[in-house]
């Protein structure tokens, strides 16, 4: 097969890149490894109100009627289902302040997995979600989307808990094209956000060029 002849994956169905001058900015700045932790839990912060806009672009509106000082007028208001953000801990906790600036009335829930460090493979230690977790948009939030093992348990963790693959949402700040190839083909449903999809995972599993640990880097652990 000539090179011209390689598939390249097309995530485009399901991936959504932001590629806003301020987003890939700041994420720069995250990238950096001198920038200390009280600035990456800024950007993470700030990053996650971006990847938040996009991924309520679907929420729907609907008329109301508003009194502004100067007179009655139509109005639009969001209409319909209730939300939750479900963090993947720990890093993902980095990113729950500013979706909560962002959508105030939703409710966390919180699911814990860590990647064993041998085999990759995520271990499930604390799940809590709201009971009416099935009947609400979920957006999980997690910065990185690394072999895509953590994002696929969790995905599959609110599945079998009633909630519907198109109400999944997940937003990482950087992904790998193995993440997001394994989340597709485990369920080619679920929309993915993200900030970059960067070029490949190294030989522990992450991310390059990537960012480096970061559930380290907004804790301070290392
Ligand atoms: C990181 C990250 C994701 C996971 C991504 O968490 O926050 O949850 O790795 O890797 P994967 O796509 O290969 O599963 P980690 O397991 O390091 O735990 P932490 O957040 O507690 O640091
Ligand atoms: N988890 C991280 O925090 N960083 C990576 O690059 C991969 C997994």
């Amino acid at each position: 097969m000539s090179e011209t002849n390689v598939a390249i994956p097309d995530y485009s169905k399901n991936v959504t890149v932001i590629d806003h001058p301020m987003v890939q900015h700041k994420l720069t700045l995250l990238r950096d490894t001198t920038t200390g932790s009280k600035l990456f839990r800024d950007l993470i912060k700030e990053l996650a109100i971006f990847l938040g806009y996009e991924a309520t672009r679907h929420f729907q509106l609907e008329q109301v009627t508003v009194k502004t000082p100067i007179c009655e007028t139509t109005a639009y208001a969001l209409k319909g289902r209730k939300v939750a953000i479900v963090p993947i801990l720990r890093a993902g906790l980095g990113m729950v302040s500013g979706m909560l600036e962002l959508i105030p009335v939703a409710r966390v829930g919180h699911v814990g997995l860590y990647r064993d460090p041998d085999t990759h493979l995520p271990v499930e230690y604390y799940c809590k979600l709201p009971d009416d977790i099935m009947t609400r948009d979920v957006l999980i939030v997690d910065p990185m989307l690394a072999t895509g093992g953590s994002a696929s348990a969790a995905i599959e963790l609110l599945r079998e808990k009633g909630v519907p693959s198109d109400r999944i949402r997940l937003l990482v700040i950087i992904a790998a094209p193995e993440g997001i190839q394994a989340v597709v083909d485990a369920d080619p449903q679920v929309n993915i956000y993200t900030c970059a999809i960067d070029e490949c995972l190294n030989e522990h599993a992450y991310i390059v060029p990537g960012l480096g640990d970061a559930g380290d880097r907004i804790f301070g652990t290392k």
